[in-house]
């Protein structure tokens, strides 16, 4: 059977007639999925991506002399400062207590360089329990919940390769205590060969796809759920939550849901905030938020040109350092206008892609031969009418797990981890041990279900507590 002719006259048109190569050698149902995935690629948007991010030039940075640093609520340093940040702490907590707040979890990607199997939220982390990513995120969401009286709904975004794993996981832990979790599937783009821009097969009978990066939770939010289900952003206004908390699956300190964040948002009427910390040196791997003409806009760390990474004020500081550690609040009504009336602009990442050659071969190539597309959800910061830029301190709330060993690896994870329960116990009145370079010498946990920050821990040990051995308090 010669392939049916819309599906012919559809990709000779986009020049991509090579994905049917095989159709003879495929089965019904090969045939049928083949079809499907090509159906469900828009080959105008494509082409487009693929005359732009190929064969295009590479975009430039922002002239340097447009760029400047971003207005920041730093680190309290007075008592008026820390008064202040109090009351933003109640803002936030009224607006959990009146059920306004939810959670969206970003986990879709594939964990690549940590070279671990399976999602990486499923990783297990704790310092002592060996509790997972997802655990983790998890009991902080219930915890919190029960601290203001009321159900702050997850919404944990996936990708078609990881979502019926992170469906098990959380249904063999019995959601971990959630009372509202939603999982829900982001969308996938077609990699392209680097050199001639022709979609790449990942065999003979399918097209090979990716997830289309974390900018991709925007319409991921807005489509339609399984069955007849409302979306989550239909869901959402239904339940009468107006902000969303946004967060990484990497990042096993941050701050859920943190009421102070949340007030400093609120009290700025923003639609869009970020938590920053101080980037400690100009090749630092996080994403720069600054203004370019006065906007407020992220560029990635990939992105940023050398002379403007290490642009330093004559005191020797960093001058754009605003460094994003990919914590978020966004109002729902933001994200239903970014749905409607925006298109978040595409990046390109140059990956190792195996795919099918012309002679039928499966090949795993050793340089980078592809280029795949993805959003970033902090390209959507320009489009915010109003904009928080919210410093908080390293280590308190970042210590991402991107890595096998080196730097941000479980090595450096536990350890951090550690040091922060460590001192927690130290400000509850616990005396804990130390290295001479101030470091915890083994390992110390609490579980968010037994406290979420030092002031509970606080109501909860005894008094003279000495730490002399790995503890997990849960
Ligand atoms: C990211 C940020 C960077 C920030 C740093 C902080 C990007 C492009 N860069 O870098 O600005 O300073 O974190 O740690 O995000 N994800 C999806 N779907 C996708 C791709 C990613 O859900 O299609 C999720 C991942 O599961 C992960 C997060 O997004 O939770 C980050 O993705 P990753 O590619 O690891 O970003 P980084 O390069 O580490």
């Amino acid at each position: 059977m010669s392939p049916e002719a819309w599906l012919v006259e559809r990709l000779e048109r986009y020049g991509q007639g090579h994905l049917l190569r095989w159709w003879n050698e495929l089965d019904a149902g090969g045939k049928a999925g083949l079809a499907a995935e090509v159906a469900a690629i828009d080959f105008a948007q494509l082409e487009r991506l693929i005359a732009e991010l190929v064969h295009g030039e590479t975009v430039a940075a922002p002239p340097a002399h447009q760029v400047g640093p971003i207005e920041v609520v730093r680190l309290p340093q007075t008592d008026g400062e820390r008064v202040a940040l109090r009351r933003a702490a109640a803002v936030g907590g009224d607006a959990i207590a009146a059920g306004e707040v939810g959670v969206i979890l970003v986990a879709g990607g594939s964990g690549t360089r940590l070279g671990f199997e399976g999602p990486k939220g499923t990783f297990p982390i704790g310092p002592v329990s060996s509790a997972s990513l997802f655990q983790i995120h998890a009991e902080k969401v219930v915890a919190l919940s029960r601290r203001f009286g009321r159900t702050i709904p997850l919404y944990i975004m996936t990708s078609p390769e990881n979502h019926e794993a992170t469906v098990a996981f959380f249904e063999a832990n019995d959601r971990f205590g959630l009372d509202h979790l939603r999982l829900f599937v982001q969308g996938q783009m077609p990699a392209v060969d680097r050199a001639s821009g022709k979609v790449l097969l990942a065999s003979k009978d399918h097209v090979a796809l990716s997830p289309d990066g974390h900018g991709g939770t925007l319409a991921a939010l807005a489509a339609p759920g399984p069955g007849s289900t409302p979306s989550c952003l239909d869901e959402m206004r239904q339940r009468g939550v107006r902000t969303l908390f946004y967060f990484q699956v990497d990042n096993p300190l941050v701050r859920v849901a943190d009421p102070t964040f949340l007030g400093l948002h609120r009290e700025a009427d923003a639609e869009m905030s970020f938590k920053v910390v101080e980037r400690l040196a100009p090749e630092e791997r996080l994403g720069v938020i600054v203004t370019v003409d006065g906007r407020p806009q992220v560029i990635e760390y990939s992105d940023l040109p050398p002379e403007l990474a290490g642009r330093r004020h004559p005191d020797g500081r960093l001058e754009l350092w605003a460094g994003s550690i990919a914590v978020h609040i966004l109002e729902r009504s933001f994200i239903e206008r970014l749905v409607t009336e925006h298109r978040l602009p595409f990046h390109r990442a140059i990956k190792k892609v195996a795919y099918v050659d012309d002679a039928g071969q499966t090949v795993k190539p050793e340089e980078p031969n592809a280029v795949k597309f993805e959003q970033f959800i902090f390209d959507a910061l320009p489009m915010a009418a109003r904009s928080t830029v919210v410093e908080t301190d390293r280590a308190g709330e970042f210590e991402p797990l991107k890595n096998a060993v080196g730097p941000d690896s479980p090595a450096t994870v536990h350890q951090r981890m550690s040091d922060q329960f460590g001192s927690w116990l130290e400000q509850a009145g616990a005396t804990v041990p130390r290295r001479p370079d101030g470091s915890v010498p083994f390992g110390i946990e609490i579980s968010p279900l037994f406290a979420l920050d030092p002031a509970e821990l606080k109501s909860k040990i005894e008094p003279g507590l000495v730490v002399e051995r790995p503890i997990y308090l849960h």
